[in-house]
């Protein structure tokens, strides 16, 4: 394990039951609330796009849109919200999905991506891989080309990366 990893990884504080028995919450809060490890994370992120020519980042409500934000500041890309349902003023369209503690619907503006443009998609993890699964099939719908799918941190005995790289996205996370 890098010097990196393991700084990200003492700065996320896990939470037995939440939101149900059984899960072990990974939270952010801790990282987001630490300036250098913030920082950090940001950067592994974005390293291996730095000086591509990406148009958007996509993030995924709502931890993705914090990362995201940053993300899009440093590629000098725009950032497109991918809202949990009814949130956006605008035509949206929309997919159902699932995740490790529930189902929902999430939903993008129709005119958020112009065909053809290369998009990053960021999350703060992937655990079954269902919410960035249905981030990814809008995202193509309104044709984006999808350069990666990025994470701080994947649970791999969940699958979702498995289940992203099955769809041919490639996909980026910092720590397992
Ligand atoms: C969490 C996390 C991812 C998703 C991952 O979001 O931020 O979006 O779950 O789970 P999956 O890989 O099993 O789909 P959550 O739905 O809890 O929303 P929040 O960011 O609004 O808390
Ligand atoms: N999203 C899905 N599973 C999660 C977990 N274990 N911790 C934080 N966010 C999650």
């Amino acid at each position: 394990m890098t010097a990196i990893q393991s700084e990200l990884i003492s700065a996320i504080r896990s939470i037995p039951d939440y939101p149900k028995p059984g899960i072990v919450f990974r939270d952010i809060t801790t990282l987001l609330g630490n300036p250098r490890a913030f920082r950090r994370a940001i950067d592994e992120l974005v390293q291996p796009y730095a000086g591509n020519k990406i148009d958007k980042i996509a993030g995924i409500e709502a931890r993705g849109f914090i990362l995201g934000g940053a993300i899009a500041h440093q590629l000098s890309a725009g950032f497109v919200p991918i809202r949990k349902k009814g949130k956006l003023p605008y035509d949206t369209v929309r997919i159902a999905y699932s995740l490790e503690y529930g189902v929902d619907e999430m939903e993008m503006h129709r005119d958020a991506i112009v065909p053809g443009e290369k998009v990053i998609l960021v999350d703060d993890l992937i655990a079954t891989g269902g919410t960035a699964e249905g981030a990814v099939k809008l995202l193509r719908q309104m044709g984006a080309e999808i350069v990666a799918a990025c994470f701080i941190i994947d649970l791999p005995e969940l699958g979702g990366r498995k289940k992203l790289e099955a769809l041919g996205v490639d996909v980026r996370t910092l720590i397992a």
